[in-house]
């Protein structure tokens, strides 16, 4: 049977992920929706991360409807785009959805909106408005947005400013502000985490270091653009860090083998540095939790961090989340060695500075982002079916 056999009148949502962030970001949303009885929903991942997806959509008890299958080791943006515009193009063609759902900047969310614009189907776009104005930075998210904007019918941007962003642009039709959904996925498993004592248990015999008087450095590290010389100088920085006998540093690397190759060579046997595979969405909640502060160049983790009380030193040179840095959640370093080491060793020894950042309070919202969205998508049903 075709999937556009199943249903009859009711609103046909399709949702497309393939990445970590993105299966974060929409779990929650995808749980919201499948609880209203009036729309069928499928959720087609184009696997553009084949392991890191699975250890998302378990947590949130997700199942996928439609795999694609992308993934290769070391892929290129052209074999992402490629392999993924056909496949989804066939299935828009076949599901016949009334919406389509994306999130984000990644090439799956980019290339999910045009496959959906070639067959007139309408996208709802997660995260829009986000912008740095530097088309190489971060590369190449700021391009993807900037083209899901320009396609999309529903822009959900997570705050002011990424709404400005779109009014500026002239993009001023169905544009809302609604927090970022990834905090409603944090609270999810955070309050998980606090519930749960064989879990507690288990991960505190499994990462014992979180255990230490030391203060303990929670750092990731996966951006193209920092690929090379930035996630090189990331690398020295972080073991000059390690010199101090006051922290620990946990470091779950990317499976990217351009990532990996780097971490590896440059931080493998220092005994107070711990390289690990990816974590699950719990135990990096977890890891979260139990951090002093967060070195990163992730988008998710610095959106994340300050509702667990986390100051973040923001690992790019430019950033598309400037409210962190103006609500004093997140402190912008850069890729150079010496300001990581600088900035990381004053919220090491200045508690002043830290308990500022460490209270500022988070500006992507207080975990009711899914509903706001379900509510505006229920206000559209009368022009989408
Ligand atoms: C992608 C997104 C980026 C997002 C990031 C989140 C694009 C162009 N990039 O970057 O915006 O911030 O995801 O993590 O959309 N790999 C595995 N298993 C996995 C996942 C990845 O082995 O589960 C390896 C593969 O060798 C793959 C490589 O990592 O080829 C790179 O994956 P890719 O999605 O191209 O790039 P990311 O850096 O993950
Ligand atoms: N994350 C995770 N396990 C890890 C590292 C990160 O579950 O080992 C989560 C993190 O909490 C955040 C998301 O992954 O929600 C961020 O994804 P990533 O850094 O891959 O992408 P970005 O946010 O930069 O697009």
């Amino acid at each position: 049977m075709i999937l556009s056999e199943m249903v009859g009148a009711i609103m046909k949502i399709l949702i497309i992920l393939g990445t970590r962030p993105e299966a974060i970001k929409l779990a929650p949303l995808i749980n919201v929706l499948k609880n209203n009885t009036n729309y069928d929903i499928k959720v087609c991942s184009t696997d553009q991360h084949k392991e890191m997806i699975l250890q998302v959509l378990n947590i949130f008890d997700i199942k996928i409807d439609i795999h694609l299958n992308i993934m290769k080791v070391n892929q290129t943006l052209a074999d992402i785009t490629s392999l993924a515009v056909t496949k989804l193009y066939d299935v828009i063609g076949e599901y016949k959805p009334n919406l389509v759902i994306v999130q984000g900047d990644t090439t799956t969310a980019f290339v999910g909106a045009l496959s959906a614009f070639y067959h007139k189907v309408p996208v709802a776009h997660l995260e829009a408005g986000l912008r740095t104005y530097n088309i190489f930075s971060p590369f190449p998210e700021e391009a993807n947005r900037k083209f899901i904007s320009q396609i999309a019918s529903y822009h959900f941007a997570p705050t002011e400013k990424s709404y400005n962003n779109l009014i500026n642009e002239q993009i001023k039709e169905n544009v809302y502000i609604t927090g970022n959904s990834v905090i409603d996925a944090l609270l999810y498993t955070s309050k998980y985490v606090e519930t749960n004592k064989s879990l507690l248990d288990k991960l505190s015999a499994e990462y014992p270091f979180v255990h230490s008087e030391k203060k303990l450095i929670l750092l990731t590290s996966h951006r193209r653009e920092n690929h090379g010389s930035g996630l090189e100088n990331i690398c020295k920085a972080v073991k000059e860090i390690a010199c101090r006998d006051d922290v620990n540093i946990v470091f779950p690397v990317h499976p990217n083998p351009n990532v990996r190759k780097t971490v590896y060579s440059y931080l493998s046997d220092i005994n107070n540095i711990f390289l690990i595979e990816p974590l699950d969405y719990i135990s990096f909640t977890f890891m979260l939790k139990k951090a002093y502060l967060v070195l990163t160049d992730s988008g998710g983790v610095q959106e994340e961090a300050p509702t667990l009380g986390k100051p973040v030193i923001v690992l790019r040179d430019t950033t598309e989340r400037e409210e962190a840095v103006a609500a004093g959640t997140a402190i912008l370093a850069g890729t150079e060695c010496d300001n990581i080491i600088k900035e990381t060793n004053i919220l090491l020894d200045n508690k002043n500075i830290y308990d500022k950042m460490a209270n500022a309070v988070n500006p992507y919202g207080t975990g009711d982002t899914c509903n706001i969205i379900v509510d505006i998508i229920k206000s559209k049903e009368s022009s989408l079916c």
